[in-house]
């Protein structure tokens, strides 16, 4: 399939250079996060297939249209995943979540899985992948794997800045899975992050630097 999206709404576009600026408060990071997120959460889900069920208005017995299938998963890629979640399970409250710790070594910028938890039938969902940065692709790469060993085949990937090399690295490892983006940036530094992008997305949202 192998496709990239860049979701270009100008709320999402606006809401992102807010972010970016390196004056930006925690508290302001943070609630910034969840409103993008909700708007991304919309621009992923556009397309899902609807089906048909009868109802009963104070009126009339109608057809209306309601999402076929089973519940959508969130899976968050911890911890930075987290922040996008929020704003995604307002869109969706009926969503499982997932989590999965993968952390990345400094040194050979590696994935190293800690933790991890799905529902057990993540087989028969949709499942939408979320990690705000997507940088070497390490991580995002290696949790996208973790998903699939577990049953998962129907996946999307959803961040908020990709590198160049992050998305060529994902491409090539699962060439199924789209990705979504809010932007393609310019390219990594020498300690893999994404330029010019908007630094440690968790460090940001958590206040911990
Ligand atoms: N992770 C981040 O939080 N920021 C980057 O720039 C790269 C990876």
């Amino acid at each position: 399939m192998d496709t990239v999206t860049v979701i270009k709404h100008p709320l999402v576009q606006h809401k992102l250079t807010i972010m970016r600026k390196k004056d930006t408060s925690t508290a302001g990071f943070r609630r910034l996060l969840r409103e993008i997120s909700t708007l991304l959460c919309y621009e992923i889900t556009r397309d899902l297939d609807m089906t048909m069920e009868t109802i009963e208005t104070p009126l009339a017995r109608i057809e209306a249209p309601v999402l076929e299938g089973k519940k959508l998963v969130f899976a968050s890629i911890l911890r930075a995943g987290n922040g996008l979640l929020e704003g995604m399970l307002d869109l969706v409250p009926s969503a499982r979540v997932a989590h999965i710790g993968v952390y990345r070594d400094h040194e050979t910028l590696e994935a190293i899985e800690y933790y991890f938890k799905a529902p057990e039938d993540i087989g028969n969902r949709l499942v939408v992948v979320v990690d705000p940065m997507l940088a070497t692709g390490n991580s995002s790469i290696a949790s996208v794997e973790k998903l699939k060993e577990r049953g998962a085949r129907n996946m999307r990937f959803l961040c908020l800045l990709a590198a160049p090399e992050g998305i060529k690295n994902f491409q090539a490892a699962h060439p199924d899975v789209p990705i979504f983006t809010a932007s393609i940036d310019s390219h990594l530094n020498e300690k893999g992050y994404i330029v010019p992008g908007l630094g440690d997305a968790g460090d940001r949202m958590y206040g911990t630097k």
